[in-house]
């Protein structure tokens, strides 16, 4: 065995940093307020960001319809949209920062955020490594909860997925190290706190929408500690409620599951870690249409950011395909801002609206190319139905 005591030495110093820096979060979530009560806010302000690629296109599309749904409310001024320009792929790189701090600053201005892809640097691509906007947002405001709902009606799928959204593999997703040339080590992590909240979340949820079952899925029989943790801490929140049965399943045979078309319609609600959330949403998402048909909702105390699943789609906008991009994830995303801040039966609406417009009536069809209606038109088209309900 070589002489590693200088390299250990590094990683154990960096290693120590990490921690700290955890266990400041710790102590920072544990000493949150309460959720914000939008009814009691004299006015909200929505903030509206466009990313890059795609995003831009989908996300104005999406603002537009808002804007019409809350027109008197806008009017009022009880709600006010605001622009926040900035987080493209372009500017971030030329700061080297996830979020730049001006936007950051403008982002914490708001109330809730309404936010199109942004693209997310990979290796080899030709941006500079740094970390993903979504990731850095959700850390940022705290957004714990990523909520994605994926509903097919005629196949009996109604789903809703509860992935907890700062901690596990991501929470210090750009800090691993590289311990020596051969040896590469990234962290996975889990909090009491950070795991109660969000099952809280995912238990009220159902206990709301009489949902009668809520799954955890983990893969604490490999991932015992962390993972071990973060299923028992369900468990035990489940235990407070008598009338919702709880099963515990594992990553890999929930996926499995989710194309047995015997089994899967009896699923409701699942509470995962972050990465098996990420994994397990698109793969869901594909049953209703795709990455491009599903909204998400990355709910904090404070704040609450509302988004596509899917990225940027770069390849769209250099072939000239960006004016065919489908905005139903970001238009699932504003039902979900609307019955965030309260405007339920808009929300609702917006919802039925939707349901009409891509499995029922069908008068348009996105294809994502010049062969489909383009996203402005699909925009019209719901807006449209909107007003003939
Ligand atoms: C998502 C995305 C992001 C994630 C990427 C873009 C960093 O896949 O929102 O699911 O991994 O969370
Ligand atoms: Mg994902």
């Amino acid at each position: 065995m070589g002489d590693y005591e200088k390299q250990i030495e590094t990683a154990v110093e960096k290693y120590r940093e990490l921690l700290k820096g955890q266990l400041e979060r710790v102590e920072r979530i544990n000493a949150q307020a309460d959720a914000v009560d939008y009814s009691s806010l004299e006015k909200i302000v929505i903030g509206v960001c466009g990313g890059d690629g795609i995003g831009p296109t989908i996300t104005s599309a999406a603002a537009s319809v808002l804007k019409g749904i809350l027109a008197d409310e806008v009017a009022s001024g009880r709600v006010e949209f605001r622009n926040i320009e900035g987080l493209t792929i372009e500017n971030r790189a030329a700061c080297m920062k996830a979020i730049p701090d001006d936007v950051l600053a403008e982002l914490k201005k708001c109330d809730v955020i309404l936010k199109g892809p942004t693209t997310t640097p990979k290796q080899g691509d030709g941006w500079p490594n740094i970390e993903s906007a979504n990731v850095a947002m959700r850390k940022e405001l705290d957004l714990f909860a990523n909520v994605r709902p994926v509903r097919v009606p005629d196949k009996g799928i109604d789903w809703t997925f509860f992935r907890e959204n700062t901690e596990g593999s991501y929470a210090v997703g750009s800090l691993g190290q590289n311990v020596t040339d051969d040896l590469a080590v990234d962290f996975c992590v889990t909090t009491t706190e950070g795991t109660r909240r969000i099952a809280r979340l995912a238990y009220e949820f159902a206990k709301a929408n009489s949902k009668d079952r809520v799954s955890i899925v983990t893969k604490a029989n490999v991932i015992k500690t962390t993972d071990g943790k973060f299923l028992n801490i369900c468990l035990d929140i489940g235990r407070e409620y008598p009338g919702i049965t709880t099963d515990e399943w594992f990553i890999d045979i929930m996926t499995a599951k989710l194309i047995d078309e015997k089994r899967r319609r009896d699923f409701k609600v699942f509470i995962l870690p972050n990465l098996y959330g990420d994994i397990i949403t698109d793969e869901a998402a594909e049953f209703q249409g795709g990455v491009g048909t599903a909204g998400s909702a990355n709910i904090g105390k404070k704040y609450a950011m509302f988004e596509a699943i899917h990225g940027s789609a770069p390849r769209m906008v250099a072939e000239g395909r960006d004016k065919y991009a489908d905005p139903c994830s970001m238009l699932r995303a504003a039902v979900m801002l609307l019955n965030h801040i309260g405007y339920n039966d808009r929300g609702a609406r917006l919802e039925r609206a939707l349901d009409i417009c891509m499995f029922e009536e069908k008068k348009l069809t996105v294809t994502g190319r010049d062969t489909g209606a383009t996203c402005e038109q699909f925009a019209g088209y719901v807006l449209d139905t909107l007003s003939s309900l």
